[in-house]
Order: C-alpha cells, then sequence, then structure tokens
C-alpha cells in the first residue's frame, strides 16, 4: 500500500505556530479556503469579521508580516510561513491588557469594523 503524504501549510498567527493539512477532509485547509475562514473557523479568532466578502469594506482586515490586508481575499496556502497577527494578539500577552487600538474599537463601538 502506497502512502500519500499530505502537504501542510504552516502560519504563525499572534504567535502561536499551527500547522494544517492541506486536502478536502473536514479538518484539512482546501486550496480554495481563506485566511478569513481559517481564522474564525479553525481558529476561532472571530475578532475578524466576514463583511461584504469582497476586499472592499475592510472588516476581515488582518496584518500579515507588517502589512495590512484582506483576509477575505487572501487564500491560506498563499500564507505559509507568514506572520499574522489579529485583533486578538494586539492585547498584552502576559496580562491580557488590551492595547490602545482594542480600546478605541471598545470606546468607540468598533467591534464591526477591523479596520
Ligand atoms: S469582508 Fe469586506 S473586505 Fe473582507
Amino acid at each position: 500500500m502506497k502512502t500519500v503524504e499530505k502537504k501542510v501549510v504552516t502560519l504563525n498567527v499572534n504567535g502561536k505556530t499551527y500547522d494544517f493539512l492541506v486536502g478536502d477532509g473536514i479538518h484539512e485547509v482546501s486550496e480554495g479556503e481563506t485566511l478569513a475562514v481559517t481564522l474564525r473557523d479553525r481558529l476561532h479568532l472571530t475578532g475578524l469579521k466576514i463583511g461584504c466578502d469582497q476586499g472592499a469594506c475592510g472588516s476581515c482586515t488582518v496584518i500579515m508580516d507588517g502589512l495590512a490586508i484582506a483576509s477575505c481575499m487572501t487564500l491560506t496556502l498563499d500564507c505559509a510561513g507568514k506572520s499574522i497577527t489579529t485583533i486578538e494578539g494586539l492585547a498584552d500577552s502576559e496580562t491580557g491588557e488590551l492595547s490602545g487600538l482594542q480600546q478605541s474599537f471598545v470606546d468607540n463601538c468598533g467591534f464591526q469594523c477591523g479596520f
């Protein structure tokens, strides 16, 4: 019996490394899966929202290697080896204290907008 080796995509999200198998299984990242879906549905990082799902509204914005991107327009497979920060990742990792940006979202009811 021949063993088929699965491809793996590795992401660093909010300082933690995650490996995802690539494929069509329920626990695998498909080739067409967007980063927004991976972050929300697989990692339960629901701070980003899927609003327009067309790259226009900014509610799915995350930071990838220092640049703001629309995660709804970005394939997870294209993020291999990248460093991604979501809104959750801005909090102080030791105390959990909100960052200035997070506090501004709270103060200004900005939860629907990711940017
Ligand atoms: S959901 Fe609107 S830009 Fe991504």
